[in-house]
């Protein structure tokens, strides 16, 4: 993130791929006084200097890009301010030391942040060079630190730091820490290679299990761990790194693929024999196509990228662009977001999983990773807590890639206030306050998966699930407690005489409650199914996979194949809730040894409910082939519906309740209060209705 020049106008717009943050950070924070850019200067000289030291910076890679570009739109409006020390057109910021000479400048890279942006550099070179580019060669830009290698008659011979591009340091005693930088080359060659060393994700684990072993503090990033693993001398553990190779001084002539192709015969390391392996591209369209592939498979790559780099391929182009005193002109990195950022951690939540597992998940202050607004992110478990040293009002390091869920890394420990204050260990379980089983990592409820019986209770019981009325928290809390109640189908075995056992419980209470769950027997199989409470069935699925196997053995004996047929469950959904049914096997016995949830296939459970479309003649209805959202507060005739009973209607009238205004959506019923989903039904220009002529057009499916 060093390298303090980019190219383009700050006021380029960004495309998706680029952070979105750095044009947008730039302007705002257009420098308006000799004084804030002073102190812009300062903070970017600090940056560079502590990520150069180990990469421990409290400015984002994202934020120190937007600040070098407000520095340099300052300088260029006030060319006689400029400051000796600031950080633009240096390599490395200017952060960088080293006492070895380089044989030929080791050069960083031009920043773009959007497809103009590349358009407009690939322009710039194309009239330098008089012609179109050759080839173009698209390469991930790997987030680590530049090396030079040096090998004399195919042994490794010294291995030096970036430095300040002139000079660097010498890590020769690292060497042989490092996989792909061989000791000796399949051939006696006098060559440099340059590339990058990094911590893959699996390196950086291991790294930070062996450090806090030994306990030393975890690494906070993978690029600070490789930084801080290069230079460590006289550590008590070795901590292997990876090298890739994308440049050599000592082979000529060569085009960039076939440079990086001899690479590979010599037995070093490159990013070809990865999934983001470098591809030739003849057109700046492939070269669009490929950025976005690369950028796409990101999450799933094995080691940290932070951008996409495009080189012109031939060496006769290279040569004729040259090079400045910073950046080569052939080649420039397309910035892409990154996925770490600094926020501060305010709470830590303690979650109790279906299993008993007591769980800590960060609260933190909400943070843009990658585009998404992170508010929550896992923590594993409290000796992990503990081995990243962590506190309350922590800076932390939060990393986010894809559709992983967010995780802290480890605290700023420089940038501790003294404020900071001690994690709290729930003493007992949070859900059920019985006594918590420490002996292993992940701490458990001692009740295990019988401390979410309580919570699955009250669920089941609730007005969209069984509606077994009298039975909320303080019966479920009495029934588990005395035993009576172990799982759900314990409900149906209760007799009055167990029941006036109870505290505050008469003989009427206990008769309402004994004919309630009589009642909730007979519930239609969709409630029945959602009262087991399987993950990632809700409400609406649940009456989706009712509608769809009609009865519960079909369900039970649908495999993921026939699952993933279902509207809404996709592969992976599918593998989730096959695991769950299995998992509630017995109860399911259970409950159809007390006659829930057998017998009643759908069709035959709606003859207590009110008709369905398909029972007034056919699977069509009004809402045929609809697809209806429901917003705002209900009145009229559907005031008293839960939003759950407006959706089981709108199925009913063969229409598909959905809860998000998309392109698909045919009909918006809007009552009071409409908000976000008003606007966007207008935007779309979806038909919008109000409850009450929503009324009449189903009038026939009321219950
Ligand atoms: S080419 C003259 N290719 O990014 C060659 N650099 O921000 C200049 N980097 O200094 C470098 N992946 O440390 C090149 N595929 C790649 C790269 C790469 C990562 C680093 C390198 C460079 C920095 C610039």
């Amino acid at each position: 993130m060093k390298d303090a020049a980019t190219t383009a106008s700050p006021a380029a717009p960004a495309c998706p791929a680029a952070p979105a943050s750095p044009a947008a950070l730039a302007s705002l924070a257009a420098l308006a006084s000799p004084a804030a850019y002073a102190e812009a200067v300062a903070t970017a000289v600090r940056a560079a200097a502590a990520y150069y030291a180990d990469g421990a910076t409290p400015l984002g890679d994202d934020e120190y890009d937007a600040l070098v570009r407000a520095i340099e739109a300052y300088e260029r409006e006030h060319p006689g301010e400029v400051l000796p020390e600031t950080p633009t057109g240096k390599v490395a910021g200017g952060a960088a030391v080293g006492d070895v000479p380089h044989s030929a400048p080791m050069l960083s890279l031009d920043n773009v942040f959007s497809a103009e942006e590349l358009e407009s550099w690939a322009a710039g070179l194309e009239r330098r060079l008089g012609h179109p580019v050759a080839a173009w060669c698209v390469e991930p830009k790997l987030d680590g630190l530049a090396v030079a290698a040096r090998y004399r008659a195919g042994r490794l011979t010294r291995l030096l730091t970036r430095g300040d591009g002139l000079a660097g340091e010498d890590i020769t005693h690292a060497a042989d820490t490092v996989l792909g930088l061989p000791a000796r080359l399949a051939e006696p060659l006098d060559v440099e290679l340059r590339g990058e060393v990094l911590l893959t994700h699996e390196q950086f684990e291991r790294a930070n299990a062996v450090r806090t072993a030994h306990g030393a503090t975890p690494f906070a990033h993978p690029r600070s761990g490789a930084a801080g693993t290069l230079r460590a001398k006289d550590r008590a553990y070795r901590l292997e790194l990876t090298f890739f190779g994308y440049d050599a001084l000592g082979l000529p002539g060569l085009d960039h693929g076939d440079l990086l192709a001899r690479l590979a015969e010599l037995g070093v390391g490159t990013a070809a024999g990865t999934q983001a392996a470098p591809r030739r591209c003849a057109t700046l369209a492939e070269v669009e196509q490929r950025i976005g592939e690369i950028a796409g498979m990101r999450a799933a790559l094995p080691f940290g990228i932070d951008g996409v780099v495009v080189k012109a391929d031939a060496a006769a182009d290279q040569e004729r662009a040259g090079s400045g005193s910073r950046a080569p002109r052939w080649a420039v990195a397309r910035k892409l977001r990154a996925q770490h950022k600094v926020t501060r951690l305010l709470g830590v939540e303690w979650n109790v999983g279906r299993t008993g597992i007591i769980a800590p998940r960060a609260v933190l202050e909400p943070v843009v990773i990658d585009g998404v607004t992170v508010t929550y992110a896992t923590l594993h478990n409290p000796a992990d807590i503990e081995r990243r040293g962590l506190m309350l009002g922590d800076q932390v390091f939060v990393y986010r890639a894809g559709d992983v869920i967010p995780r802290v890394e480890a605290p700023l420990v420089d940038e501790r206030t003294g404020a900071e204050q001690p994690i709290a260990f729930p003493e007992a379980c949070p859900r059920c306050g019985d006594a918590i089983d420490t002996s292993e990592q992940r701490w458990r409820c001692v009740r295990g998966r019988g401390c979410q019986t309580v919570a699955s209770v009250i669920y089941a019981a609730g007005r969209d699930q069984l509606d077994i009325e009298g039975l909320g928290g303080t019966r479920a809390v009495q029934l588990v407690e005395a035993g009576l109640v172990t799982d759900l189908a314990d409900l149906f075995t209760l007799s009055r005489e167990q029941l006036l056992t109870l505290e505050r419980m008469g003989d009427t209470s206990a008769d309402k409650l004994l004919a309630a769950i009589e009642t909730a027997r007979t519930r239609p199989l969709n409630r029945v199914f959602c009262a087991l409470g399987i993950r990632g069935t809700g409400r609406t699925m649940s009456r989706r996979i009712a509608a769809h196997f009609g009865s519960m053995a079909a369900i039970r004996a649908a495999d993921a194949e026939a699952l993933a047929a279902v509207d809404g469950i996709g592969v992976e959904k599918a593998a989730v809730i096959l695991a769950e049914l299995a998992a509630v096997g017995p109860l399911l016995d259970r409950l159809a040894a007390q006659g829930v949830g057998v017998g009643v296939t759908e069709p035959a459970a709606a003859v207590t409910a009110p008709p369905t479309a398909a029972d007034q003649g056919g699977s069509v209805g009004p809402l045929a082939g609809q697809s209806v959202v429901v917003t705002g507060s209900m009145t009229g005739a559907l005031a008293d519906l839960s939003r759950n009973a407006v959706n089981e209607l709108i199925e009913r009238a063969g229409g598909k309740a959905s809860s998000s205004v998309s392109k698909r959506t045919t009909l918006l019923v809007a009552g009071e209060k409409a908000g976000s989903k008003r606007a966007k039904a207008e935007e779309l220009g979806v038909s919008i209705t109000t409850p009450e002529e929503f009324a009449v057009l189903v009038a026939d499916f009321l219950p």
